[in-house]
Formats: structure tokens, C-alpha cells, sequence
């Protein structure tokens, strides 16, 4: 429980400062010695009245986005170390040196410090009660608005985090459309859910061809927001949703299995990111489409060698099982164009490990042929405190996977693993405006790297996908 205060009711009091703010001589002797106001360094001590108090550390001035929402984080993780169960931000200083705006980064931080993976044992709750204080009150009304956004694009993060640490023998693919049609239930958003029968009718063979791999059928969800019925835009978002990937006959060796449950982050970042649209009335459209299905290996699979057809008509030669997000995002892409009416395609997928490779655990990479739209994603994960990277592609790397025997292949021939699994993609989206998101590095932390992860799913790209649908 979190709240947005005029003034503190709690008794124990978490302060943001600087080593040399006025703010510390109404703390006990000696706290200038103990606390020098680095960045995210804390102490404990006591006011004049004998009541709690958590310093926590600013750090100089002119930090990013992504550390502010580290202060939020760190002083909840610290007061939860301690059992405490209820404590006042006092976030004044902060406020003074980045302006009300920097309510956002402190609401998802200190919301997201509170989140804890479901675990499958006994394990006591401990609920925490927050309030946010420190706002003038001229500046408050503002505040409580950039409050009550954060709550629910936060709320939409925290969901996509409990999908992706699911195990996958708790997340079919139809286990996985429910569990949104039941988070979305009560917001505008209209769900349709193409079930096994369904895509065989419209021919979907990339999604069926991974999909039959599994006893547990593929299915194709479908999620549409009309925020802005005279608008023009119609945003498509196409997340990958393998809710398990074992690379099928191309088997991914033991030690590179355990992250196969993650594989349907990008399903449930465009999911999370609806929710929050939907929820907080923005006056956009946008459509989401997942994609859903298993890889596994059975005499049902896909062969390497084997040639299928798609949704939009092109041939794909399967070189490797394992690059199978590609292959039913393509039949998701096409659907979104053909039958939904977007105007631009956003695609989101744990892709490539040639991405982790690039860019590690903490930025994203993208790949895009619209320079329009790619700044607006940068203003959108610049403002969301999410990191990014353009990768540029040219001629030569679409000649990567052209096939001999097919329309197109599913493994580059020439390496660059990011851009060409990219580009397959493209290749669906009928020369609309198109942004692609890998996400395979920065879905999950095996350890948090920010404070406000914890240890597995990160709910990678949802605040950035809801931002960038708000850009005009
Ligand atoms: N889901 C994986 C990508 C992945 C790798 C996600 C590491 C998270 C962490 C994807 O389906 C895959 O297996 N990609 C292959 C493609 C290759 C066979 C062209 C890869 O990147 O190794
Ligand atoms: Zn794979
Ligand atoms: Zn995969």
C-alpha cells in the first residue's frame, strides 16, 4: 500500500538528502559523521523526539532517471530488512533538485522494492505501508496525477514480473491468455482469444508450426484499446509469448535451459503496458497481439531443413528450431496488419542471445526503419528511466536470410544474430513503420543490477511501450 501524503503518519521517517543538508541537525549527534549523503549510502538514527529515522544518500546532483528510481527502491528494501511494516518518504530535497516530476521515479522505485517473486513454500507476508510526503502544496494536485499514472504503469510491470518468474509448468499457453484476460478484465480493453481450431482456419503455420511441438495447444491473443476513436494512429504492439523454450530439436544445452520460462516477456510487457492505457484513459489506440505456444521436441515438431508457409503467404525455410520467436511473430505481425488496421508495429521478444552478447543485462537493443518513431521511443525510455540502443542494418544484412529454397530463412548465414532476426521480422510488417525490441538481456537478473529489481523477471519494456503510445 502506497500513498501520496500532505503530511507523515507514521513513526518512522525515511529522508533523502545530501551529506551537508540543513535536514541533518535535527538528527541525533553525531549522524554528519556517520552519513556523507553518497549516493544510495543509508543510516539509521533518531530525531529529537526519539523517532526512527533512514537517511538515505542523493548522491550528487544531476543523477538519471534510473537512479532516482533506485533512491525509491533502496530506502523500502532497507526499512523491509528492518520488519518495519510502515514508514513516511519525506522526498523534499529530492523534489527541490529535480522538480515534482521525480514523484514518478520515487513511486516505481519504492513500488518496485517492494516486489517479491511468488515462491512455491511457506513464507510469511509482510505487507508494508508507504506514504509519500514532501510535496508543496501548491505542486500537490500535480503530484497526486504523476502519482496515480506510476501506481498503474507500475502495477502493469509487476504483472509482466509474475508471468516471466512463473515456472512454465504453471504458464501454458492458455494459462498465459487467461491470466491477462482476467488482469485486463475490468478496464476498456477488448480480448480475443484465437484458439488452436482458429489458427489453422486463417493458416497461421509459423505460430502452429513451433506450437504442435506441444500436448499444450498454441493460441493467438488479441487486445484492442480504443482510447481515441477519431485518431488516426493504431498502434500495434506484438509481443513473443514462448512460454517455454527448449530450442526444440536444436536443443539448448543443459546449462542454458533455466531461462527457458522467461521467454514470454515480451507477450507480457505489451500486455502490462495495455493495462496501464486502459487504466489510466490515455486517448490512444493501441492493439496488442500475442502470440502464444511451447518448443519442445515431439514427432509433432518442426525438422531443421523443413520448409512451412506463413499467415501473409511467404515461405520460410527452418534452419533451426531454436529460432522459432521469429517464426510466430511473423504470423502475429501480419495479423495485426492485415486484420487489426495498425498504422505502425512495435515488436517486443527475448530474441536473440546475440543481444546479451552486444549489450549485457541492462540495455535493450532496437532495431528500426523510421527515424520519426524511433525518437519517439527515445523520449519514452529516456523519460521511463529504461535504457535502449539503435543497431543499424543495411542491404547486406537482409541478403542474411535470403533462402535458396524459400522466400526467407530463419538463421542469418552472416551472423549480426540481433539485426537479422529483426529483419525477418520486418519482412511482415507490409512497409509499415516499424520498431523492433530485443529484450533477451534485459528481462531478467539471475541478481538485481538496480535496486529496484530483485532477483528474476525485471518487467523489461512495459513503462517505455506505455510512454511511447502517449507520445504524440
Ligand atoms: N529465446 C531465445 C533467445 C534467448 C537467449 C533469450 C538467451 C534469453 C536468453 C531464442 O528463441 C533463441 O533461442 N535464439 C537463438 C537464435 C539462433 C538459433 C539463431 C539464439 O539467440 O541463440
Ligand atoms: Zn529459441
Ligand atoms: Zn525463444
Amino acid at each position: 500500500m502506497i500513498q501520496l501524503k500532505h503530511a507523515g503518519t507514521k513513526d518512522v521517517t525515511v529522508f533523502f538528502c545530501h551529506g551537508d543538508s540543513k535536514k541533518l541537525k535535527e538528527f541525533s549527534e553525531g549522524t554528519e559523521r556517520l552519513f556523507q549523503g553518497e549516493f544510495l549510502q543509508t543510516a539509521w538514527t533518531t530525531d529529537k523526539e526519539g523517532r526512527l529515522v533512514l537517511l538515505t544518500g542523493m548522491g550528487e546532483a544531476g543523477q538519471e532517471v534510473i537512479r532516482l528510481k533506485e533512491l525509491g527502491a533502496a530506502a523500502v528494501k532497507e526499512c523491509r530488512g528492518k520488519k518495519i511494516t510502515g514508514f513516511s518518504m519525506d522526498i523534499t530535497e529530492i523534489v527541490e533538485e529535480y522538480g515534482t516530476e521525480s514523484v514518478r521515479h520515487i513511486t516505481e522505485g519504492a513500488i518496485l522494492g517492494t516486489y517479491e517473486q511468488k515462491v512455491f513454500k511457506d513464507k510469511e507476508e509482510n505487507p508494508l505501508e508507504i506514504e509519500i510526503v514532501g510535496i508543496a502544496s501548491e505542486d500537490f494536485e500535480e503530484a497526486q496525477k504523476l502519482f496515480q499514472e506510476t501506481v498503474t504503469v507500475t502495477e502493469g510491470i509487476c504483472f509482466a514480473r509474475d508471468m516471466v518468474n512463473l515456472p512454465g509448468n504453471h504458464l501454458r499457453p492458455e494459462d498465459f491468455a487467461k491470466s491477462i484476460m482476467e488482469f485486463v478484465k475490468d478496464t476498456e480493453i477488448e480480448t480475443e482469444l484465437l484458439d488452436l481450431s482458429v489458427l489453422k482456419e486463417k493458416g497461421m503455420q509459423g505460430l502452429l508450426g513451433v506450437g504442435e511441438s506441444s500436448q499444450y495447444p498454441p493460441c493467438l491473443l488479441v487486445l484492442r484499446y480504443k482510447g481515441d476513436p477519431k485518431g488516426t494512429r493504431n498502434t500495434g504492439l506484438i509481443g513473443k509469448g514462448v512460454t517455454c523454450d527448449t530450442g526444440g530439436y536444436c536443443l539448448k544445452p543443459a546449462n542454458s535451459m533455466l531461462g527457458i520460462k522467461g521467454d514470454m516477456a515480451g507477450g507480457a510487457a505489451v500486455c502490462g503496458a495495455m493495462y496501464a492505457l486502459a487504466k489510466n484513459k490515455m486517448p490512444v489506440n493501441a492493439v496488442a497481439v500475442v502470440p502464444m505456444c511451447e518448443n519442445r521436441i515431439s514427432s509433432g515438431s518442426l525438422l531443421p531443413g523443413d520448409v512451412i508457409g506463413s499467415y501473409a503467404g511467404k515461405t520460410i525455410e527452418v534452419v533451426n528450431t531454436d529460432a522459432e520467436g521469429r517464426l510466430i511473430l511473423a504470423d502475429a505481425v501480419s495479423y495485426a496488419v492485415r486484420e487489426e488496421g495498425v498504422t505502425e508495429v512495435l515488436d517486443i521478444a527475448t530474441l536473440t542471445g546475440a543481444v546479451v552478447n552486444m549489450f549485457g543485462f541492462t540495455v535493450t537493443g532496437a532495431v528500426c526503419d523510421n527515424d520519426e518513431m524511433y525518437e519517439r521511443f527515445e523520449k519514452a525510455y529516456t523519460y521511463s528511466g529504461e535504457r535502449c540502443w539503435r543497431i543499424p542494418f543495411y542491404k547486406e544484412h537482409e541478403k542474411m536470410i535470403e533462402s535458396k529454397i524459400a522466400d526467407v530463412r530463419n538463421l542469418s548465414n552472416g551472423g549480426c544474430g540481433t539485426i537479422t532476426a529483426g529483419l525477418f521480422i520486418r519482412a511482415f510488417a507490409e512497409e509499415h513503420p516499424w520498431l523492433h525490441l530485443d529484450i533477451a538481456g534485459t528481462a531478467w537478473v539471475d541478481d538485481p543490477i538496480f535496486e529496484f529489481q530483485s532477483c528474476g523477471a525485471t518487467g523489461a519494456g512495459v513503462s517505455s511501450i506505455y510512454r511511447f503510445c502517449c507520445e504524440r
